[in-house]
């Protein structure tokens, strides 16, 4: 077996503001590209890590990393060509896709995720929605029951040649958030495991400012 994290990194990531892409943006002195690759090369499951970043990244990859980049791939315009060319770029029998605006990864996610794929053709962390959920842009609109839905996150693992035919499956032009929406729409039964709070997704300036707090009060 081997097992490759497979990181995407190559979004605009221009909502969190600050002038570099919210994944090259410094917590606490290091990249949130590089704690998201971190969590991963970390585990004693996983045999390597490949990034996949946004064409002219190249030096913020390398100053991210203190001159030392993991392996990489220049991405393309949507997530799902980024998470395309990463899978085209390397080789073993499991990978994890995980999103680089994910920089806080918990060691017993992926035990979760590896020991789901036993009995299932991938697995996602999730949690389920605690907030009600509702329809409207400024006036209110109707509220979704929230029962039996997920905040669905990343690393989703699957095995290799699985995920890279359900990628190549998928009809060009139509929008994936994830990978596990591929695999299920080539027919693929997807595991979901306990996801964390640790591993949400930043997104705003805001976000960025937390994660701070986070790490600051050694909550992460
Ligand atoms: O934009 P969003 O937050 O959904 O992006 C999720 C992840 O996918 C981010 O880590 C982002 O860098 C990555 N991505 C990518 N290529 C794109 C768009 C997003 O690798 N074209």
């Amino acid at each position: 077996r081997r097992v490759i994290g497979l990181v995407v990194a190559a979004g605009a990531g221009e909502r969190a503001g600050g002038g570099v892409p919210k994944q090259y943006r410094r917590v606490a002195g290091r990249a949130v590209i590089a704690r998201a690759c971190d969590g991963l090369a970390a585990h004693p499951a996983i045999d390597a890590v490949h990034v996949v970043i946004g064409a002219g990244q190249e030096a913020l990859l390398a100053e991210a990393f203190g001159g030392n980049p993991p392996a990489w791939t220049i991405g393309g315009a949507t997530r799902r060509d980024s998470v395309r060319a990463g899978l085209a770029a390397i080789d073993g029998t499991i990978v994890l896709i995980h999103d680089a605006a994910r920089p806080f990864l918990p060691a017993a996610v992926v035990d979760r995720l590896l020991a789901a794929l036993d009995d299932a053709d991938g697995a996602v962390p999730a949690l389920p929605v605690a907030d009600t959920l509702a329809r409207g842009d400024a006036a209110l609109g109707d509220t979704v029951a929230r029962a039996g839905l997920n905040r669905i996150q990343t690393p989703q693992a699957f095995p290799l040649p699985l995920i890279r035919a359900a990628h190549a499956a998928w009809p060009e032009g139509e929008e994936a958030t994830d990978d596990a929406q591929v695999a299920r729409a080539a027919g693929h039964g997807v595991a979901l495991v306990a996801g964390d709070a640790a591993l949400d997704k930043l997104t705003t300036a805001d976000d960025i400012a937390r994660a701070e707090a986070r790490l600051a009060a050694r909550l992460v």
